[in-house]
């Protein structure tokens, strides 16, 4: 009978991915490349590894407001299901600025779930709904781990003369974030 999906094992019966010869990976996710900003290169590192964490927390804080922007059920289903997808978009919006940031400093930003997942510290989800409150509350723990480490960015780089960097988190991360979490916060009142 035929299925309508496929298997972890039918994929792994398909051929490898034609390549054009070449090396492939021209660069590792832990490496460098040096860049004429005028930006000490240890400061360049720290704030590479330090932004690649706060991309990843931040993916996940985008996915949990999808996820709760599809689930959202109840009295107050319509206002919900609205602000979580206009924060899911500045989030979005945040992921942008912080990847390229990365790549302008000569870095490689993180990408693909698997790996964010890896990486985050934002506590995983259960993949079943979660009542109203409880999405609250998970978006609320999301954000200020988000922030935490946002504002340790910013003492950092304003130390090491990351000013580009600096101007995201302050400006950009720490100012979206506190703005999402008073929005949030006023329907745990
Ligand atoms: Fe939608």
């Amino acid at each position: 009978m035929a299925r309508s999906t496929i298997t972890r094992d039918d994929a792994t019966q398909l051929k490898e991915p034609v390549r054009p010869s070449g090396t492939g990976v021209v660069q590792g996710f832990e490496h460098v490349q040096r860049t004429t900003l005028a930006l000490d290169a240890a400061a360049a590192l720290a704030s590479v590894e330090s932004l690649n964490q706060l991309l990843a927390d931040t993916m996940t804080l985008r996915d949990l407001y999808k996820k709760h922007h599809w689930q959202a059920a109840g009295p107050t289903f319509y206002m919900m299901h609205l602000l979580f997808d206009k924060h899911a978009q500045e989030q979005s919006d945040l992921i942008d600025l912080l990847a390229e940031r990365i790549q302008a400093l000569g870095g490689v930003a993180i990408a693909m779930a698997a790996d964010v997942a890896e990486a985050t510290l934002i506590p995983r989800a259960p993949k079943g709904r979660e009542d109203t409150a409880a999405q609250i509350a998970r978006l609320l723990h999301a954000h200020e781990v988000v922030l935490l480490e946002a504002r340790a960015m910013a003492r950092d780089t304003v130390t090491t003369g990351d000013d580009g960097t600096n101007d995201i988190i302050v400006s950009d991360a720490i100012r979206t974030n506190e703005r999402q979490v008073w929005f949030l916060a006023q329907h745990m009142r």
